[in-house]
Parts: structure tokens; C-alpha cells; sequence
């Protein structure tokens, strides 16, 4: 295969570079198109643009392929923890025993929160976004760890890793029990990571939480499925802020707020709404499809389609079973689910899904686990956030460890007026509209 590419612009060719991934993906090298033609590539959503080399995560969207450091997440959903899976994702490797022990104590050692940071706390509104308050906490916490902002955070990096991993789920947590006014509960050193979780969010001062192994592995599981998923939204927003080489909190509260929204992270709130919106209005999913499909209705069947799956999304297959088992296990019997699963079965069938590849991705059935085991639902896109913290940690890594790396920045076509000149206020004529 060829190992340029050849562009002609006004009648003069140009060699350019393939460079090829180690999966045989291909790129066509444009870092010199500027200087060479004095041109830009314009590709308006990045569709068609690798922002960077990555050896993290990577992505078959035809054949419905997802692999971290190279292993199927299926392997890693039957066989693995969350806790496993981001030592994988961060570090390039599956962790010996002793490895996965220090990573274990490392993060229980750092999972309080600097005992002030409940003075924030205090700040935000009872019905403040739990998004806005772990974004903004997360940045917060980068005040207490004056190390973070030096050059010597290459030699505590370990540490920060940890800090980060373990209070996401503290101030995930105490942003849940601030909003319904309980008391925060502290973590416990005895309890693995997405226990200890359910036990911040859940017991009281008076009362442990009841854990049960089965809610306890689903919520792992959705936390593991999360872990990464290459260049999206958030995580390329991480790397842009990193770039700059703003410290990695502030990196990661910047892919906190990139995921908050309902085409992004917010997919899997925006999913349970909608089935919610559904069900309390009669409809059997039939008229809701009706509206997905007319572009003027404004609506989108939520937890359906993707930039890069033009095949099914091989979390949204894991992710389907573990919700049936969940609730099975949990004897719960959601008419949520049933309209999912009908809502599923007519788009597959529809030619306006069907040639748009539409498929379900992860969201469509997460949020109904999370519904099951209690986790409310403006707390969903912090589930995911807790999840993509080891994906945003490996794509800062990879920035900070670049030899050469470049702060990101991109080019624009301009097409805003030209030769303007400064009209002074008392001459401004009012503008017609
Ligand atoms: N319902 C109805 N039509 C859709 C949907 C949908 N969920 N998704 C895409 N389309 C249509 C879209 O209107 C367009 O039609 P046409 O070609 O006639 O103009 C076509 O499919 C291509 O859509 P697009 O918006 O150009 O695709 P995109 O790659 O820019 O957007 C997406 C991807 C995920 C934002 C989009 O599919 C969507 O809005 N889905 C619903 C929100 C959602 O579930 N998001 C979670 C994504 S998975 C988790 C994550 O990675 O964050």
C-alpha cells in the first residue's frame, strides 16, 4: 500500500505522509499542509481528524470492536474490576498481584478529602447539578495539593493518579448527600472501591448500608464500561486543557463539564427522562419514534446512535444483559425497561435507523440499572464521569509524557466581515433586523 498521499492544488501536487496505526488504521499526515500550500484541512465536528497518536483505547465502529490496551472489553467486563481495568488504562499493563496492591492502598490512603473541602460544600444550592459541583470540586481540590501545579508532579504522579481515582467518588458522594441534606459519610478502609461508594451514598450515621455483591459487581461493571473510549468529547477536551499544561484536576474538571451534556455523558439522565416522558404519557414507544425520525419535532431517541458505531456499541450488549440480571436478582419489575426493550426492537426494524446505522449505545440501558440499586437520576452523569476518570488520567499521561508536545490548537476558516473600520458611538446608525 501506498505510503503517501498526493494532493493537487492549482495544478501543483504535494506528497503527504500515511502514517499507519498498529490496528492498520490510516492517516493521511497534514502537520505540513500549511506551510507547504499555505491551506488548512476543514473538518467541521473532527469526524475525519486524528487529533493525536494514542496507545490507550481502540475502536472498530464498523465491526463493533472496542479494546483497552488491546484486550476485548468483553474479556475485561466477564473477567475483571473496575479497579484492575483503570490500573490497565493508566499504566499500559494488567497489574501483577503486587501491583494491584499498592494501586489498592494507594487509593485508600487518598480517599478523604482535605476535611475544608466540606466548606464548599456548604456553598452550592440544595438543587445545584451534581455535575457543577464535581467540577467544580475536583478543580478545588487542586488547592490542596500545591505539588500538582509544579513540574514535580511527573515524581507524585502516582499519588495524584490515586487522589483523583478515589475522592471522584467522595465528592461524588457527599454532592449526592448534600443535595438531600444528610450527613456525609465518611469511606471506610475495608470496603473495595464501588463499595465504598455505595456506602457514602447510601448509609447513615446510625445505619449501614446493606451491600449486596450482585449491585455492588453491576455498578463495577458500568464504572469499568466507561473506563475509556478514545478521542470523545470530554476526553479531547482533557487533552486540549493538558496541553496547555494546566495541572491534571483542572484537565480532568474540564472533561467533567465537556461530558455534561445530553449528546454526551448527560445521554444516560437524558434516557431514563425520556422513557419516564413515554411512559407517563400512554405511549407505547410507537409515537416517540415517530418524533425521533421528523427532524422538526426536536426530539432524539436518547442512548441511540454514535460518532464512531456505525455497528452495535459492545458495551450497550454487556450492559443489556447485566440490566436484566440486575433486576431479576433484585425482583424489580421496571416498566421502564419494557418500553426500552420495545422502543429497541421497533428501531432496529425502521429503515430511518437502519440506514442511519443507529444503533443502541451505552446509555440506553445503563440508566435503568442505575434506577434499580437507587442512584438518582441528575447523579447518572456522574456515574459516568466517576467511570472515565482512568480514560481522561491515561490521555493526560500521554500528553505529559509527549517528548515534543505541542499545545493544541487549532485553525479556522474565517468568515466574519472584513475591513471594518471603528464607527464611534454617537454616528452608530440602529441595526435592522
Ligand atoms: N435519534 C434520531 N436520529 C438520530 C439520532 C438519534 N438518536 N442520532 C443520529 N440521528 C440522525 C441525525 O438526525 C442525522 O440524520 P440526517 O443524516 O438525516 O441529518 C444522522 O442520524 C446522523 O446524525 P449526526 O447527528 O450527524 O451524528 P453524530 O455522529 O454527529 O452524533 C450522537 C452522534 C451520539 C451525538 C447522536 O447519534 C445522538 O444525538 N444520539 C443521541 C444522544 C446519545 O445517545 N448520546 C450518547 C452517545 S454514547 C456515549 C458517549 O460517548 O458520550
Amino acid at each position: 500500500m501506498s505510503t503517501t498521499a498526493t494532493l493537487e492544488i492549482d495544478g501543483k501536487k504535494y506528497n503527504l505522509p500515511i502514517v499507519v496505526g498498529t490496528e492498520g488504521e490510516r492517516a493521511v499526515d497534514v502537520s505540513t499542509l500549511r506551510a507547504a500550500t499555505g491551506h488548512i484541512t476543514l473538518d467541521e465536528g473532527y469526524g475525519n481528524t486524528g487529533s493525536c497518536k494514542s496507545a490507550v483505547t481502540f475502536i472498530d465502529g464498523e465491526k463493533g470492536i472496542l479494546r483497552y490496551r488491546g484486550i476485548p472489553i468483553e474479556e475485561l467486563a466477564d473477567q475483571s474490576t473496575f479497579i484492575e481495568t483503570a490500573y490497565l488504562i493508566i499504566y499500559g499493563h494488567l497489574p501483577t498481584s503486587a501491583e494491584l496492591q499498592r494501586f489498592s492502598d494507594l487509593l485508600t490512603e487518598n480517599q478523604n478529602l482535605h476535611e475544608d473541602m466540606k466548606y464548599h460544600f456548604n456553598g452550592f444550592p440544595p438543587n445545584a447539578h451534581p455535575m457543577a459541583i464535581l467540577s467544580a470540586m475536583i478543580n478545588a481540590n487542586s488547592c490542596f495539593y500545591p505539588g500538582l501545579m509544579g513540574p514535580e508532579v511527573r515524581n507524585e504522579f502516582d499519588i495524584h493518579v490515586a487522589r483523583l481515582i478515589s475522592q471522584v467518588r467522595t465528592i461524588a458522594a457527599f454532592s449526592y448527600r448534600k443535595s438531600r441534606g444528610y450527613p456525609y459519610i465518611y469511606p471506610k478502609r475495608d470496603l473495595k472501591y464501588t463499595a465504598n461508594f455505595l456506602h457514602m451514598m447510601f448509609s447513615q450515621p446510625y445505619d449501614d448500608y446493606k451491600l449486596i455483591p450482585e449491585v455492588v459487581h453491576a455498578l463495577d461493571l458500568i464504572f469499568l464500561l466507561h473506563a475509556d473510549h478514545e478521542q470523545n468529547c470530554s476526553t479531547s477536551t482533557v487533552r486540549m486543557v493538558a496541553s496547555g499544561q494546566a495541572n491534571l484536576f483542572a484537565s480532568a474538571a474540564a472533561g467533567v463539564c465537556a461530558l455534561w451534556g445530553h449528546l454526551h455523558g448527560g445521554a444516560n439522565q437524558a434516557v431514563v427522562e425520556m422513557l419516564q416522558q413515554i411512559y407517563d404519557s400512554g405511549d407505547d414507544g410507537s409515537k416517540f419514534i415517530t418524533a425521533a425520525k421528523d427532524k422538526t419535532s426536536g426530539k432524539r431517541l436518547m442512548g441511540f446512535g454514535h460518532r464512531v458505531y456505525k455497528n452495535h456499541d459492545p458495551r450497550a450488549r454487556i450492559i443489556k444483559k447485566a440490566c436484566d440480571d440486575i433486576l431479576v436478582k433484585l425482583h424489580i419489575n421496571d416498566p421502564l425497561l419494557d418500553i426500552a426493550k420495545r422502543l429497541e426492537e421497533v428501531a432496529l426494524r425502521e429503515s430511518y435507523f437502519i440506514e442511519r446505522k443507529l444503533y443502541p449505545n451505552v446509555d440506553f440501558y445503563s440508566g435503568i440499572i442505575m434506577r434499580a440499586i437507587g442512584i438518582p437520576v441528575e447523579m447518572f452523569t456522574v456515574m459516568f464521569a466517576i467511570g472515565r476518570m482512568p480514560g481522561w488520567i491515561a490521555n493526560f499521561k500521554e500528553i505529559m509524557e509527549e517528548k515534543q508536545s505541542r499545545i493544541y490548537r487549532p485553525r479556522q476558516v474565517y468568515i466574519g466581515p472584513v475591513n471594518q473600520t471603528y464607527v464611534p458611538r454617537p454616528q452608530r446608525k440602529p441595526r435592522t433586523v
